[in-house]
Protein backbone atom coordinates (compact mmCIF):
# COMPACT_ATOMS: atom_id res chain seq x y z
CA UNK A 1 0.00 0.00 0.00
CA UNK A 2 1.28 3.65 -0.51
CA UNK A 3 1.25 6.29 1.60
CA UNK A 4 -1.36 8.35 -0.67
CA UNK A 5 -3.56 5.11 -1.00
CA UNK A 6 -7.08 6.40 -1.09
CA UNK A 7 -8.75 2.71 -0.39
CA UNK A 8 -10.25 2.74 2.85
CA UNK A 9 -9.58 -0.19 5.32
CA UNK A 10 -12.16 -2.69 4.53
CA UNK A 11 -14.87 -2.98 7.33
CA UNK A 12 -14.93 -6.69 8.24
CA UNK A 13 -17.86 -8.67 6.95
CA UNK A 14 -17.75 -12.67 7.52
CA UNK A 15 -17.88 -15.02 4.99
CA UNK A 16 -21.44 -16.00 4.58
CA UNK A 17 -19.92 -19.56 3.81
CA UNK A 18 -18.14 -20.26 6.79
CA UNK A 19 -20.20 -22.79 8.67
CA UNK A 20 -20.16 -25.08 5.12
CA UNK A 21 -16.61 -27.24 5.56
CA UNK A 22 -16.27 -27.04 8.89
CA UNK A 23 -17.03 -30.12 11.22
CA UNK A 24 -17.49 -29.42 14.80
CA UNK A 25 -17.01 -32.00 17.65
CA UNK A 26 -18.88 -32.16 21.33
CA UNK A 27 -16.31 -31.73 24.46
CA UNK A 28 -17.52 -34.65 26.37
CA UNK A 29 -20.54 -34.56 27.54
CA UNK A 30 -21.13 -31.02 27.43
CA UNK A 31 -23.38 -28.76 25.64
CA UNK A 32 -20.43 -27.43 23.74
CA UNK A 33 -19.54 -28.06 20.00
CA UNK A 34 -15.91 -27.32 18.94
CA UNK A 35 -14.56 -26.96 15.55
CA UNK A 36 -12.44 -29.83 14.21
CA UNK A 37 -9.18 -26.98 13.64
CA UNK A 38 -8.90 -24.13 16.58
CA UNK A 39 -6.38 -21.38 16.21
CA UNK A 40 -3.99 -20.44 19.20
CA UNK A 41 -2.21 -17.35 19.70
CA UNK A 42 0.58 -18.11 21.52
CA UNK A 43 2.99 -16.79 18.57
CA UNK A 44 2.55 -14.13 16.00
CA UNK A 45 -0.24 -11.93 17.71
CA UNK A 46 2.68 -10.68 20.23
CA UNK A 47 3.31 -6.57 20.12
CA UNK A 48 6.11 -7.46 17.79
CA UNK A 49 4.06 -9.10 14.95
CA UNK A 50 2.48 -7.52 12.26
CA UNK A 51 -0.73 -6.48 13.12
CA UNK A 52 -2.24 -6.82 9.40
CA UNK A 53 -0.64 -10.13 9.06
CA UNK A 54 -2.36 -10.95 12.47
CA UNK A 55 -5.79 -9.99 11.44
CA UNK A 56 -5.94 -11.46 8.18
CA UNK A 57 -5.12 -14.68 9.84
CA UNK A 58 -8.25 -14.25 12.50
CA UNK A 59 -10.29 -12.98 9.19
CA UNK A 60 -9.48 -16.35 7.57
CA UNK A 61 -9.57 -18.69 10.54
CA UNK A 62 -13.26 -17.34 10.99
CA UNK A 63 -14.37 -16.98 7.41
CA UNK A 64 -13.45 -20.97 7.27
CA UNK A 65 -15.77 -21.69 10.63
CA UNK A 66 -13.09 -21.26 12.98
CA UNK A 67 -14.98 -20.34 15.76
CA UNK A 68 -12.65 -20.65 18.78
CA UNK A 69 -9.57 -19.08 19.57
CA UNK A 70 -7.18 -19.72 21.97
CA UNK A 71 -5.20 -17.40 24.28
CA UNK A 72 -3.69 -16.74 27.46
CA UNK A 73 -2.56 -14.39 29.58
CA UNK A 74 1.11 -14.34 28.88
CA UNK A 75 1.18 -14.72 25.20
CA UNK A 76 3.23 -12.09 23.60
CA UNK A 77 6.29 -11.80 24.10
CA UNK A 78 5.63 -9.21 26.03
CA UNK A 79 3.48 -10.79 28.06
CA UNK A 80 0.16 -10.05 27.82
CA UNK A 81 0.58 -8.43 24.44
CA UNK A 82 -1.84 -11.37 22.11
CA UNK A 83 -4.39 -10.57 24.43
CA UNK A 84 -4.36 -6.35 23.23
CA UNK A 85 -3.80 -7.16 19.92
CA UNK A 86 -6.58 -9.36 20.37
CA UNK A 87 -8.57 -7.06 22.08
CA UNK A 88 -8.22 -4.49 18.96
CA UNK A 89 -8.80 -7.07 16.66
CA UNK A 90 -11.91 -8.30 18.14
CA UNK A 91 -13.40 -4.92 18.68
CA UNK A 92 -12.15 -3.84 14.78
CA UNK A 93 -13.72 -7.06 13.30
CA UNK A 94 -15.38 -9.65 15.26
CA UNK A 95 -17.46 -7.70 18.18
CA UNK A 96 -20.92 -7.87 16.57
CA UNK A 97 -19.77 -11.90 16.29
CA UNK A 98 -19.21 -12.23 19.77
CA UNK A 99 -22.03 -14.73 20.19
CA UNK A 100 -20.55 -16.72 17.05
CA UNK A 101 -17.20 -16.98 19.18
CA UNK A 102 -15.63 -19.37 21.84
CA UNK A 103 -12.53 -17.90 23.18
CA UNK A 104 -9.99 -19.10 25.51
CA UNK A 105 -7.34 -17.82 28.38
CA UNK A 106 -5.46 -19.21 30.83
CA UNK A 107 -3.91 -18.11 34.03
CA UNK A 108 -0.92 -20.23 35.71
CA UNK A 109 2.42 -19.59 34.39
CA UNK A 110 4.49 -16.98 35.03
CA UNK A 111 2.43 -13.69 34.27
CA UNK A 112 3.26 -10.50 37.01
CA UNK A 113 6.18 -10.21 39.50
CA UNK A 114 5.48 -10.95 42.85
CA UNK A 115 4.27 -14.07 44.67
CA UNK A 116 0.76 -13.86 43.19
CA UNK A 117 1.68 -13.77 39.51
CA UNK A 118 1.94 -17.70 38.78
CA UNK A 119 0.24 -21.02 39.28
CA UNK A 120 -2.92 -21.26 41.32
CA UNK A 121 -3.65 -19.65 43.78
CA UNK A 122 -7.10 -17.97 44.22
CA UNK A 123 -5.35 -14.77 44.41
CA UNK A 124 -3.44 -15.64 41.56
CA UNK A 125 -6.61 -16.88 38.81
CA UNK A 126 -9.09 -13.76 40.02
CA UNK A 127 -6.60 -11.24 39.09
CA UNK A 128 -5.51 -12.72 36.22
CA UNK A 129 -8.85 -12.87 34.46
CA UNK A 130 -9.79 -9.34 35.56
CA UNK A 131 -6.63 -8.17 33.83
CA UNK A 132 -7.40 -10.62 30.62
CA UNK A 133 -10.91 -9.56 30.55
CA UNK A 134 -9.76 -5.77 30.22
CA UNK A 135 -7.11 -6.31 27.65
CA UNK A 136 -9.25 -8.35 25.24
CA UNK A 137 -12.52 -6.28 25.78
CA UNK A 138 -14.57 -8.90 27.02
CA UNK A 139 -16.91 -8.96 29.30
CA UNK A 140 -16.72 -12.68 29.42
CA UNK A 141 -14.25 -15.84 28.24
CA UNK A 142 -16.31 -18.86 27.19
CA UNK A 143 -13.28 -21.03 28.40
CA UNK A 144 -10.77 -20.23 30.97
CA UNK A 145 -8.33 -23.38 31.80
CA UNK A 146 -5.89 -23.25 34.93
CA UNK A 147 -2.78 -23.32 32.58
CA UNK A 148 -0.72 -26.28 34.70
CA UNK A 149 -1.28 -27.90 37.63
CA UNK A 150 0.47 -26.45 41.20
CA UNK A 151 1.22 -28.70 43.93
CA UNK A 152 2.15 -25.77 46.51
CA UNK A 153 -1.93 -25.00 46.00
CA UNK A 154 -4.41 -27.02 47.37
CA UNK A 155 -6.78 -28.29 44.18
CA UNK A 156 -9.76 -27.64 46.25
CA UNK A 157 -8.23 -23.70 46.40
CA UNK A 158 -7.97 -23.40 43.04
CA UNK A 159 -10.94 -25.40 41.72
CA UNK A 160 -13.02 -23.06 44.28
CA UNK A 161 -11.60 -20.13 42.49
CA UNK A 162 -12.65 -21.61 39.17
CA UNK A 163 -15.91 -21.98 40.32
CA UNK A 164 -16.49 -18.36 41.80
CA UNK A 165 -15.23 -16.81 38.40
CA UNK A 166 -17.99 -18.96 36.88
CA UNK A 167 -20.51 -17.92 39.12
CA UNK A 168 -19.64 -14.20 38.51
CA UNK A 169 -20.09 -14.54 34.90
CA UNK A 170 -16.41 -13.53 33.59
CA UNK A 171 -16.18 -17.58 31.99
CA UNK A 172 -19.14 -19.94 31.00
CA UNK A 173 -16.94 -23.10 31.11
CA UNK A 174 -13.81 -24.49 33.09
CA UNK A 175 -10.78 -25.99 31.35
CA UNK A 176 -6.88 -27.38 32.76
CA UNK A 177 -4.34 -27.59 30.70
CA UNK A 178 -0.80 -30.11 31.53
CA UNK A 179 -2.52 -32.17 34.01
CA UNK A 180 -1.56 -35.23 35.36
CA UNK A 181 -4.36 -38.18 34.56
CA UNK A 182 -4.51 -38.08 38.53
CA UNK A 183 -4.98 -34.47 39.14
CA UNK A 184 -7.65 -34.34 36.63
CA UNK A 185 -9.68 -37.27 38.15
CA UNK A 186 -9.13 -36.03 41.36
CA UNK A 187 -10.79 -32.29 40.22
CA UNK A 188 -13.10 -33.48 38.26
CA UNK A 189 -14.77 -34.86 41.36
CA UNK A 190 -14.49 -31.52 43.08
CA UNK A 191 -15.86 -29.61 40.22
CA UNK A 192 -18.60 -32.32 40.04
CA UNK A 193 -19.43 -31.42 44.01
CA UNK A 194 -19.25 -27.50 42.73
CA UNK A 195 -21.43 -28.23 39.91
CA UNK A 196 -18.81 -25.94 37.89
CA UNK A 197 -19.04 -26.68 33.94
CA UNK A 198 -15.33 -28.18 33.43
CA UNK A 199 -15.47 -29.51 30.23
CA UNK A 200 -11.84 -29.77 28.57
CA UNK A 201 -8.63 -30.87 28.72
CA UNK A 202 -5.76 -28.96 26.60
CA UNK A 203 -2.64 -31.19 26.27
CA UNK A 204 -0.01 -31.56 23.98
CA UNK A 205 -0.59 -34.12 21.36
CA UNK A 206 1.52 -34.70 18.30
CA UNK A 207 3.08 -37.24 16.08
CA UNK A 208 6.14 -36.78 17.94
CA UNK A 209 4.75 -36.27 21.24
CA UNK A 210 2.58 -39.23 22.21
CA UNK A 211 2.53 -39.41 25.92
CA UNK A 212 -1.44 -38.54 26.35
CA UNK A 213 -2.09 -41.54 24.83
CA UNK A 214 -1.01 -43.72 28.04
CA UNK A 215 -3.14 -42.58 30.97
CA UNK A 216 -4.89 -38.65 29.87
CA UNK A 217 -6.88 -39.86 27.22
CA UNK A 218 -8.35 -42.54 28.60
CA UNK A 219 -9.02 -40.58 31.80
CA UNK A 220 -10.61 -37.45 29.67
CA UNK A 221 -12.92 -40.60 28.28
CA UNK A 222 -13.95 -42.42 31.42
CA UNK A 223 -14.24 -38.63 32.84
CA UNK A 224 -16.38 -37.34 29.57
CA UNK A 225 -14.22 -34.58 28.94
CA UNK A 226 -12.97 -32.92 25.87
CA UNK A 227 -9.45 -32.80 24.62
CA UNK A 228 -7.88 -30.31 22.67
CA UNK A 229 -4.29 -30.94 20.90
CA UNK A 230 -2.21 -28.42 21.15
CA UNK A 231 1.06 -28.03 19.22
CA UNK A 232 -0.43 -30.68 17.26
CA UNK A 233 2.59 -29.80 14.03
CA UNK A 234 5.10 -29.93 16.37
CA UNK A 235 5.57 -26.33 16.34
CA UNK A 236 6.18 -26.44 12.68
CA UNK A 237 8.70 -29.23 12.64
CA UNK A 238 5.86 -31.34 11.46
CA UNK A 239 5.66 -29.90 8.13
CA UNK A 240 8.46 -29.87 4.97
CA UNK A 241 9.46 -26.42 5.55
CA UNK A 242 12.60 -28.05 7.58
CA UNK A 243 13.54 -30.56 5.09
CA UNK A 244 16.28 -28.72 3.47
CA UNK A 245 17.69 -26.98 6.26
CA UNK A 246 15.96 -23.81 8.50
CA UNK A 247 14.36 -21.50 6.52
CA UNK A 248 14.86 -17.51 7.59
CA UNK A 249 11.73 -16.08 9.74
CA UNK A 250 10.77 -20.19 10.17
CA UNK A 251 9.93 -20.60 14.16
CA UNK A 252 13.01 -22.27 14.89
CA UNK A 253 15.22 -19.24 13.14
CA UNK A 254 13.77 -17.51 15.96
CA UNK A 255 15.10 -15.67 19.15
CA UNK A 256 12.41 -16.33 21.71
CA UNK A 257 10.54 -19.24 21.03
CA UNK A 258 10.80 -22.68 22.61
CA UNK A 259 11.74 -24.53 18.97
CA UNK A 260 15.73 -25.04 19.09
CA UNK A 261 17.16 -25.65 15.81
CA UNK A 262 18.97 -28.86 17.58
CA UNK A 263 15.62 -30.43 18.46
CA UNK A 264 14.19 -29.90 14.28
CA UNK A 265 18.04 -31.57 13.77
CA UNK A 266 17.31 -34.69 15.99
CA UNK A 267 13.75 -35.30 14.75
CA UNK A 268 14.85 -35.18 10.77
CA UNK A 269 14.87 -38.41 10.21
CA UNK A 270 11.78 -39.35 10.97
CA UNK A 271 10.27 -36.38 9.44
CA UNK A 272 11.22 -37.43 6.39
CA UNK A 273 9.92 -40.68 6.53
CA UNK A 274 6.51 -39.10 7.72
CA UNK A 275 6.84 -37.04 4.68
CA UNK A 276 6.99 -39.56 2.83
CA UNK A 277 4.29 -40.97 4.05
CA UNK A 278 1.92 -38.50 3.38
CA UNK A 279 3.27 -38.03 0.27
CA UNK A 280 1.61 -41.69 -0.74
CA UNK A 281 -1.61 -40.53 0.83
CA UNK A 282 -2.00 -37.08 -1.14
CA UNK A 283 -1.54 -35.16 1.33
CA UNK A 284 1.03 -32.83 2.68
CA UNK A 285 3.55 -33.81 6.12
CA UNK A 286 1.30 -30.49 8.09
CA UNK A 287 -2.15 -32.28 6.47
CA UNK A 288 -1.66 -35.73 7.73
CA UNK A 289 -0.25 -34.79 11.02
CA UNK A 290 -3.26 -33.03 11.45
CA UNK A 291 -6.20 -35.64 9.91
CA UNK A 292 -4.15 -38.29 11.97
CA UNK A 293 -5.12 -36.50 15.73
CA UNK A 294 -8.49 -36.01 14.13
CA UNK A 295 -8.99 -39.63 13.96
CA UNK A 296 -7.94 -40.35 17.09
CA UNK A 297 -10.46 -41.29 19.72
CA UNK A 298 -11.47 -38.52 22.40
CA UNK A 299 -10.12 -35.67 20.14
CA UNK A 300 -12.25 -32.63 20.33
CA UNK A 301 -10.34 -30.25 18.72
CA UNK A 302 -6.83 -30.10 16.84
CA UNK A 303 -5.34 -26.43 18.14
CA UNK A 304 -2.96 -25.28 15.62
CA UNK A 305 -0.95 -22.53 14.93
CA UNK A 306 -0.27 -20.53 11.92
CA UNK A 307 2.73 -17.53 10.80
CA UNK A 308 0.49 -16.73 7.75
CA UNK A 309 -3.59 -16.68 6.85
CA UNK A 310 -1.76 -19.34 3.45
CA UNK A 311 -0.33 -21.97 6.46
CA UNK A 312 -4.03 -21.71 8.03
CA UNK A 313 -6.13 -22.70 4.71
CA UNK A 314 -3.43 -25.28 3.79
CA UNK A 315 -3.99 -26.98 7.19
CA UNK A 316 -7.65 -26.82 6.66
CA UNK A 317 -7.85 -28.97 3.98
CA UNK A 318 -6.62 -31.53 6.84
CA UNK A 319 -10.29 -31.98 7.58
CA UNK A 320 -10.94 -33.85 3.74
CA UNK A 321 -8.49 -36.67 4.45
CA UNK A 322 -8.96 -38.45 7.99
CA UNK A 323 -9.62 -41.94 6.69
CA UNK A 324 -6.28 -44.15 7.17
CA UNK A 325 -5.93 -47.64 6.16
CA UNK A 326 -4.56 -50.50 9.18
CA UNK A 327 -1.37 -50.41 7.17
CA UNK A 328 -0.58 -46.74 6.97
CA UNK A 329 -1.63 -46.43 11.02
CA UNK A 330 0.42 -49.53 11.50
CA UNK A 331 3.25 -47.51 9.20
CA UNK A 332 3.12 -43.89 11.43
CA UNK A 333 2.87 -46.39 14.72
CA UNK A 334 6.04 -47.81 13.36
CA UNK A 335 8.20 -44.40 13.25
CA UNK A 336 6.14 -42.66 15.92
CA UNK A 337 5.84 -45.05 18.85
CA UNK A 338 8.85 -44.41 20.63
CA UNK A 339 7.15 -40.71 21.42
CA UNK A 340 4.34 -42.76 23.48
N1 LIG B 1 -1.69 -25.13 27.10
C1 LIG B 1 -0.41 -24.99 26.85
O1 LIG B 1 0.45 -25.15 27.71
C2 LIG B 1 -0.01 -24.64 25.44
C3 LIG B 1 1.35 -24.72 25.04
C4 LIG B 1 1.67 -24.43 23.72
C5 LIG B 1 0.67 -24.05 22.82
N2 LIG B 1 -0.63 -23.96 23.25
C6 LIG B 1 -1.71 -23.53 22.33
O2 LIG B 1 -1.62 -24.27 21.12
C7 LIG B 1 -1.55 -23.36 20.02
C8 LIG B 1 -0.78 -23.98 18.90
O3 LIG B 1 0.56 -24.27 19.30
P1 LIG B 1 1.72 -24.19 18.23
O4 LIG B 1 1.77 -22.84 17.65
O5 LIG B 1 2.94 -24.77 18.85
O6 LIG B 1 1.09 -25.20 17.11
P2 LIG B 1 1.66 -25.96 15.86
O7 LIG B 1 0.48 -26.01 14.95
O8 LIG B 1 2.31 -27.22 16.26
O9 LIG B 1 2.79 -25.00 15.23
C9 LIG B 1 2.44 -23.83 14.57
C10 LIG B 1 3.62 -23.35 13.72
O10 LIG B 1 3.92 -24.30 12.70
C11 LIG B 1 4.24 -23.62 11.50
N3 LIG B 1 3.20 -23.99 10.50
C12 LIG B 1 1.87 -24.10 10.70
N4 LIG B 1 1.24 -24.45 9.55
C13 LIG B 1 2.19 -24.56 8.61
C14 LIG B 1 2.17 -24.89 7.24
N5 LIG B 1 1.03 -25.19 6.61
N6 LIG B 1 3.35 -24.93 6.56
C15 LIG B 1 4.51 -24.63 7.19
N7 LIG B 1 4.61 -24.31 8.49
C16 LIG B 1 3.45 -24.27 9.21
C17 LIG B 1 4.21 -22.12 11.81
O11 LIG B 1 5.50 -21.74 12.28
P3 LIG B 1 6.51 -20.78 11.48
O12 LIG B 1 6.65 -19.57 12.34
O13 LIG B 1 7.78 -21.57 11.42
O14 LIG B 1 5.92 -20.47 10.13
C18 LIG B 1 3.25 -22.07 12.96
O15 LIG B 1 3.35 -20.93 13.75
C19 LIG B 1 -0.92 -22.11 20.63
O16 LIG B 1 -1.14 -20.95 19.85
C20 LIG B 1 -1.61 -22.05 21.96
O17 LIG B 1 -2.90 -21.50 21.79
C21 LIG B 1 -0.98 -24.26 24.53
Amino acid sequence: MKINDKSQYKTYLANENRYNNMLYNRSGDSGVLLPSISLGLWHNFGKYDLQANSEEILRTAFDHGITHFDLANNYGPPYGSAEVNFGVLYEQNFKSYRDELFIATKAGYDMWQGPYGNYGSRKHLIASIDQSLKRMNLEYVDVFYHHRPDVGTPLEETAVALSDIVRQGKALYIGVSNYESDQITEITKLFKELKVPFIIDQARYSMLDRKIEKEILPCLLENKLGCIAFSPLAQGMLTDKYIDGIPENSRAAKNKTYLESETVEEKLPIIKKLNNLAKERGQKLHQMAISWLLQQKGITSVLIGASSADQLIDNLKAIENNNFSEIELHQIDSLTKQFL
